[in-house]
């Protein structure tokens, strides 16, 4: 083993050397030259050992060779990093271009059916009602019985009703009531009259839950709105004009309404109400099945029983009461053929409505 020409300082220190010499480089130019003087090809630091290895003795040339080779590779690895930096100063990768157009935020909006519910609310808003909400998980009570539907009542069958195994906490009522999630948001003019006096005028949005398998017009889970007005003389006339009123809101000055006999347990007279088709204005056509009318609602006159149940004199007042189905508004209004789309959360879907 040959040792290397005592004038050899240790790689590391030439190459510290080199680094600080290029951080004190004041241009380009500056740099460069420092780089020829450590790697040019001639009468460079690194030259200069190359032509010593090739005079070297035979028994000096692998250590000179080794030598030379990393004092090349330390450098031109530093060198690269220096050119590389640079480089990126010049443009680095997340400048900013200021002449650029703005990137317009994604701003999200409401749901479709929020959009219908904001509406109907805003509408009745207007007309002097409050607005009003219930409990989703309700007991038997407040969902049936008080409204007039008694224990043997179709709805209360297992196949339409999901039913909680366990009891509602402190609802007050008998011990066997079972709990349910409501069915109808009609739940809801019970739990208010009980807790007030007339004259009431509210409507009560809300999920309302049945044991529907999805399909294209079933959810298990769907939403409606509740309304009901109680006072003294109110009378079928006060229901007409109040739901004219909103239809001509909702869906155009030209509504008109069509009242069809009906049964509910908790109205008398009950009716279903259609609504003239706002897309052919009742002259027939696809949408309204060339019936010229759009079914949208169930109403009637509050059922002195369901009075009596929450306390009040039927003798002394008289009401009404109806209930819309959320989805049903929103499909009729937007023309969309499958309910499931609404709680798929596609945005493909959501954007067509980007109010
Ligand atoms: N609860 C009924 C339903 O779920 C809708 C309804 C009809 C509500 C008549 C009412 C009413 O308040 O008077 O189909």
């Amino acid at each position: 083993m040959v040792d290397l020409p005592p004038s050899s300082e240790s790689v590391a220190h030439l190459t510290a050397r080199f680094e600080s010499e290029l951080a004190q480089a004041k241009s380009a130019r500056d740099a460069q030259s420092l780089r020829d003087r450590f790697l040019g090809r001639k009468n460079s630091v690194v030259a200069s050992w190359m032509q010593l290895l090739a005079t070297a003795a035979p028994d000096q040339k692998r250590n000179i060779g080794r030598y030379a080779n990393d004092l090349k590779q330390a450098i031109e690895a530093r060198w690269a990093q220096y050119t590389a930096a640079a480089r990126s100063d010049a443009a680095p990768k997340d400048a900013l271009d200021v002449t650029l157009p703005g990137r317009v935020p994604l701003l999200g909006h409401r749901h479709p059916l929020t959009v219908v519910r904001d509406r109907m609310e805003e509408i009745f808003t207007r007309m002097g009602f409050a607005i009003v909400e219930g409990p989703e998980v309700e007991d038997e009570w407040h969902c049936f019985d008080a409204l007039n539907m008694p224990s043997e009542h179709p709805a209360r069958d297992m196949q339409d009703t999901l039913y909680l195994a366990r009891p509602l906490p402190g609802s007050g009522g008998p011990t066997d009531l079972r709990t349910v999630l409501r069915t109808h948001t009609s739940s809801i003019q019970i739990r208010y009259m009980q807790a007030h006096e007339p004259p009431i005028r509210i409507v009560a949005p809300g999920r309302v839950y049945r044991r529907d398998n999805l399909d294209l017009t079933h959810t298990p889970m769907f939403s409606q709105m509740e309304g009901l007005v109680v006072g003294e003389g109110i009378s079928l006339a006060d229901l007409k004009g109040t739901l004219l009123a909103w239809a001509r809101e909702l869906f155009g000055e030209r509504s008109r309404l069509r009242f069809r006999p009906s049964f509910f347990p908790y109205t008398e007279p009950s009716a279903e109400v259609d609504v003239s088709c706002w897309s052919c204005d009742g002259a027939g056509c696809q949408m309204c099945k060339k019936s010229g009318w759009l079914e949208i609602l169930g109403c009637g006159m509050v059922h002195p029983a369901v009075f009596e149940a929450v306390g009040y004199d039927a003798e002394k007042y008289t009401g009404f009461a109806w209930g819309i189905g959320i989805e049903r508004v929103a499909i009729l209004r937007y023309q969309v053929e499958d309910i499931r789309l609404f709680y798929e959360n596609d945005l493909r879907f959501l954007e067509q409505f980007p109010y």
